[in-house]
């Protein structure tokens, strides 16, 4: 493909994503990398094709190699290959049988335990033992597992997260026996893409790119208009909560999401993060 159509795919698929054109020059490098990025999607359809322990093994050594806060290398992966922990994961999350389909399955994992140990080792005190502690450990897993799903798109896999596995941290982190103050960020499935999916609109630059400042905003028309267009291009099939919410006449992405967060979900989180030795304060 000329430097050109792939510019142009570039600009197609931000105009499909934001609603806006964004110019590409063709001229600039690593156009293909951007090509991948810029069409993003999340795969939940798989074929039964396997994926080689050594390629899943080098895709991790990619993501692993993800900067670190301070160097100080807090996150972890977990290759679940045992069918009998990943069905007990499964049986964790109903409704997503994309986990059971997917040939690979990972658990990325902020891992605090290290730095208080290298502290006890090298007869140190730890005085930074609160919140910004578990942050960064959640940023590094949060980073090395977005740097695996771009590893893994470069090689044609197609990915899907999973933060459902923290609907019951305690049996996930049992399951995988992660040491204290390690806590389980986000199940990741893995497999060759069974569909070439589609973009999924996001709100435009104009709402969530800044320069300088935010300055005067009306962020709830900005809201609407987003509803509107996504609602032209990926109307949602199914209204969230039907029996309790009823049949809205228009249903955008913000009902969908205000419908979603009016159910409490995970309110137990701190506390088992502090359960499992994180300081939250
Ligand atoms: C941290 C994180 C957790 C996610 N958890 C789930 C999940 O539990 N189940 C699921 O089907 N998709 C999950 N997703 C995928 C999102 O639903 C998806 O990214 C979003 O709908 C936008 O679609 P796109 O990725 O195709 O652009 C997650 C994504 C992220 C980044």
């Amino acid at each position: 493909m000329s430097q050109d159509t792939i510019a142009q795919s570039i600009e197609e698929a931000l105009l499909e994503r934001f609603g806006e054109q964004v110019a590409v020059a063709p001229d600039i490098a690593g156009l293909g990398e951007l090509e991948r990025i810029a069409a993003h999607r999340s795969h939940r359809r798989y074929l039964s094709r396997a994926i080689e322990p050594a390629l899943l093994r080098l895709l991790c050594a990619c993501a692993l190699s993800a900067p670190s806060k301070s160097d100080l290398q807090q996150a972890d992966i977990v290759i679940v290959n045992d069918k009998d922990i990943r069905k007990q994961i499964v049986a964790t999350i109903p409704d997503m049988p994309w986990i059971e389909d997917a040939p690979a399955f990972l658990v990325f994992v902020a891992n605090g335990e290290r730095l208080p140990l290298i502290a006890r080792e090298r007869g140190k005190p730890f005085p930074n033992d609160h919140l910004d502690q578990f942050f960064n450990a959640t940023v590094d897993s949060a980073i090395v597992l977005a740097t695996f799903m771009r590893a893994a798109s470069a090689v044609g896999l197609g990915c899907c997260p999973i933060s459902a596995i923290r609907d019951h941290p305690d049996v996930v982190s049992d399951l995988l026996q992660l040491p204290n103050r390690a806590i389980p960020i986000a199940g990741l499935c893995v497999g060759w893409p069974a569909q070439s999916g589609s973009i999924t609109p996001r709100l435009s630059l104009n709402t969530t790119l800044h320069v300088d400042h935010y300055g005067e905003r009306d962020v709830a028309a900005e809201i609407d208009a987003y509803d509107k267009r996504r609602a032209a291009l990926r109307p949602y099939d199914k209204q969230r909560n039907f029996p309790r919410w009823g049949q809205a006449s228009f249903y955008g992405w913000s009902e969908d999401k205000a419908r979603q967060y009016a159910d409490p979900t995970r309110t137990d989180f701190g506390a088992f993060a502090r359960r499992r030795g994180f300081r939250l304060d």
